[in-house]
């Protein structure tokens, strides 16, 4: 997917920078060419020479330099590229670009560019979580910059929380995703994943086990057919796919909030074990054991997020796809949840614990539709995701 692309890989001030030397050769094997442009700061922590010895081409580090200009000026440089890697994206380059400022060589060819831009943010877990960086971030994200990571984790500084950039093969999965000229170019799909949580108090909460990794594997396979995919996930075990434009949610509600909000769509896929109950009396504070009393617990219906997608009378995805997991009569209830839910298919599978599928890496399936039950032979979840995603390509075509 990346053989003989053009990447421009802008690489900022912080101490991920390391990173990026391990990304250029990461993207160079698979076949892209990388054009590196090392800001000010940037070269604080990697040298030019290193940056240029694994690109193999010469490094752009300067907006007013003669030979640079003479040979390939700014604008060339950023619009001869098919993808524009900003790694690592410094809270100072994102705020730039949010603002539009341009008074170094990477912040004007990132103004100057028409062609897409991925950015991998690495920063101290306070300057991420401040309101200047989050609103810049939603501004770059209404701009139609995507974004990789960042992830969570122990940092440079000591600190402990989100802001460690994305690892090089996070990044290239993500350029690749974007990068992707497959069946679903142009089409836009909704995933929903992973377990809800449903609090009981500030510390308790109601979950199942989904690991999310089937429905992690489904948006991977769409984004790498071309689709724009808008990944909705609880709090999964699995980390959320490159590439995909990622909505992270606790509990069903939310979740439901987060699919009316990514609508419309030209298909949705609800792979999502989402709680068919929440705790109504959900306490704010901790409860207490309290002698001789068991606490009672009032429970309130979640409302079904596919069957409020599928039944829609207006905006409804072409494709509606749910999920039936099953411990008994498979098909029989897998056959009637599609039509009671309304959706075009079902994907059932049996989750009784002999088969290890739930938290496992295979998965057994019948797809059913209005014209029956298509029996999947079993496979691994990625496959099950691909033979999916080409489907859903098929029928959208
Ligand atoms: O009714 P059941 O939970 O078995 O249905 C499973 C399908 O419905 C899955 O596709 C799941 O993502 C979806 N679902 C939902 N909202 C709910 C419950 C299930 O979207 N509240």
């Amino acid at each position: 997917m990346l053989a003989s692309k053009n990447i421009l890989l802008v690489i900022g001030g912080g101490i991920a920078a390391f990173k990026s030397l391990d990304l250029i050769r990461r993207l160079r094997e698979r076949g892209a060419s990388v054009t590196p442009v090392l800001t000010r700061a940037g070269e604080e922590f990697v040298t030019p020479l290193s940056v240029s010895a694994l690109a193999g081409t010469k490094v752009f580090r300067d907006l007013f330099d003669l030979t640079d200009e003479a040979e390939m000026g700014h604008i060339e440089l950023s619009r001869s590229a098919d993808l524009i890697i900003v790694a690592p994206a410094t809270a100072d380059l994102m705020a730039k670009m949010a603002q539009g400022h341009a008074n170094d060589l990477a912040s004007t060819l990132l103004l100057a560019t028409d062609t897409p831009v991925l950015v991998a943010p690495a920063m101290n877990v306070r300057m991420w979580d401040h309101a200047a960086t989050q609103r810049n971030i939603s501004t770059l994200k209404a701009d139609g910059i995507h974004f990789v990571g960042p992830n969570e984790g122990d940092m440079a500084c000591g600190e402990y929380g989100p802001g460690r950039m994305s690892e090089p093969l996070e990044i290239v999965a993500a350029a690749e995703a974007m990068l992707a000229d497959g069946p679903l170019k142009g089409k836009r799909v909704l995933v929903t994943s992973g377990p809800t949580h449903e609090p009981i108090d500030p510390v308790r909460y109601i979950a199942n086990r989904s690991s999310g990794a089937q429905g992690t594997a489904i948006a991977r396979a769409l984004a790498a057919l071309g689709a724009h995919v808008i990944f909705v996930t609880g709090p999964a075990d699995v980390p959320a796919p490159g590439g995909v434009e990622v909505v992270q949610v606790e509990t069903a509600q939310q979740m439901l909030e987060a699919v009316e909000t990514a609508l419309p769509a030209d298909a949705a896929v609800f792979a999502a074990a989402v709680a068919d109950w929440r705790v109504a009396s959900a306490s704010n504070s901790k409860m207490k054991k309290t002698k001789g009393g068991l606490p009672e617990l009032k429970f309130a219906e979640n409302p079904d997020i596919l069957a409020s997608v599928a039944q829609m009378k207006k905006g409804r995805p072409a494709l509606v796809v749910g999920f039936a997991a099953e411990t008994d009569d498979v098909i029989a209830n897998a056959t009637a949840k599609r039509e009671r839910k309304g959706c075009d298919w079902i994907i059932a599978n049996d989750v009784s614990a002999e088969t290890g599928i739930m938290g496992g890496s295979e998965n057994d399936v019948n797809l059913i539709s209005n014209s029956g039950s298509e029996d999947w032979p079993r496979m691994s979840k990625a496959q099950v995701a691909d033979k999916l995603a080409n489907r859903i390509a098929q029928a959208l075509a």
